[in-house]
């Protein structure tokens, strides 16, 4: 089954750079549940060609991620489609996504991401290119348009006819960055125009915000980026509060506990003893709002071990006492 024909809605884990990697996704697998699709975060086409090996790492998949997709960034068309092949070839993710959408000066200066929302043309030859290129589903992922938000309509349209399975849409434009609040509306006509799936995305954090985000847009699911990060199991938690009506709330302190404990442990597994490192931007979204937590923010940019993690969660214990 292709990953946007699954049972609606859909939910899915939105593409974050340096974030969404192995340990996170498989951890967010676990806790969430099998039906979440995972998006991985961007990995560039001009890098996989040259045979870049942190490239290639971060397209490495663990089985249990699928259903998986795989980002790529880039410009050009051709090259676009032989770092597909090569993704498929070497990790057979569930899916390839093409990013339409990130607004980062790297990024538009080299007329990829969002700068494509700017050029039709290239980017359905992208889109093109890519899907001759492979035979799992192809989608795209664009905000509203670059500075007017009701560019999308026109834009999503093309990229159907030129052969994009599906389309998600993060509610705000590219001059907008991450200010303001995602326009759930907005992104809903361009979906109501489009014959192919579309997602919505854009500031989604909870059932009450995605039961919104679906009827405000009419989409056939939905994409979390910053409200899964420290919440690994917020799908399942989500999808529970949609099918009974009753939210079962956040795990525990120490549930929390374990389950960070885990991610230490796969971030070791993926990247030896520097994952803990890696993982220090990840600690402070688990406890946002405990008390005392801009000691804990402060605490946790200094772990580089295991027993270091397990020290602050003593300080966590011994302050919520
Ligand atoms: C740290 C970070 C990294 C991101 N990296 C990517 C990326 O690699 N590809 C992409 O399409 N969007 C990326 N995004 C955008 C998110 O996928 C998402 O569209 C945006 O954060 C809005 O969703 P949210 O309100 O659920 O966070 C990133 C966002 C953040 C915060």
């Amino acid at each position: 089954m292709r990953w946007m024909d699954a049972p609606r809605p859909i939910m899915a884990l939105s593409p974050m750079a340096d974030f969404t990697d192995l340990p996170f996704c498989r951890l967010v697998r676990e806790c969430s549940g099998k039906e979440v699709i995972i998006f991985r975060e961007m990995a560039s086409a001009e890098a996989i060609i040259r045979g870049n090996q942190r490239t290639d790492k971060i397209c490495e998949l663990d089985p249990v991620e699928h259903p998986v997709v795989q980002q790529l960034f880039g410009s050009d068309p051709m090259a676009m489609a032989e770092a597909a092949k090569i993704v498929m070839q070497a990790h057979s993710p569930d899916g390839i996504d093409i990013n339409m959408g990130c607004p980062v000066p790297k990024a538009v200066n080299q007329f990829n991401g969002a700068s494509l929302m700017k050029d039709v043309e290239r980017a359905s030859e992208i889109v093109k290119a890519v899907k001759d290129a492979i035979n799992v589903p192809l989608s795209v992922k664009t905000r509203l348009g670059w500075s007017e938000p009701g560019d999308v309509v026109e834009f999503v349209k093309r990229l159907e006819e030129a052969g994009a399975d599906a389309i998600e849409i993060h509610g705000r434009t590219k001059t907008q960055g991450y200010s303001g609040i995602a326009d759930w509306e907005a992104a809903g006509k361009a979906i109501s125009k489009l014959s192919i799936p579309a997602f919505v995305n854009g500031d989604i954090i909870d059932d009450i915000t995605a039961k919104e985000a679906l009827s405000k847009s009419g989409a056939q699911g939905f994409l979390i980026a910053r409200g899964a990060l420290g919440r690994p199991w917020i799908f399942k938690r989500i999808k529970e509060s949609l099918e009974t009506g009753k939210d079962p709330g956040d795990p525990s302190i120490e549930e929390k506990m374990e389950i960070m404990l885990k991610h230490a442990e796969y971030q070791v597994e993926v990247y030896g003893e520097k994952g803990l490192i890696k993982l220090r931007k990840h600690l402070p979204w688990y406890f946002k709002n405990i008390t005392g937590f801009r000691q804990f923010r402060a605490d946790a940019v200094t772990v580089s071990s295991i027993k270091d993690i397990k020290e602050l969660f003593r300080k966590v214990l011994s302050r919520s006492a």
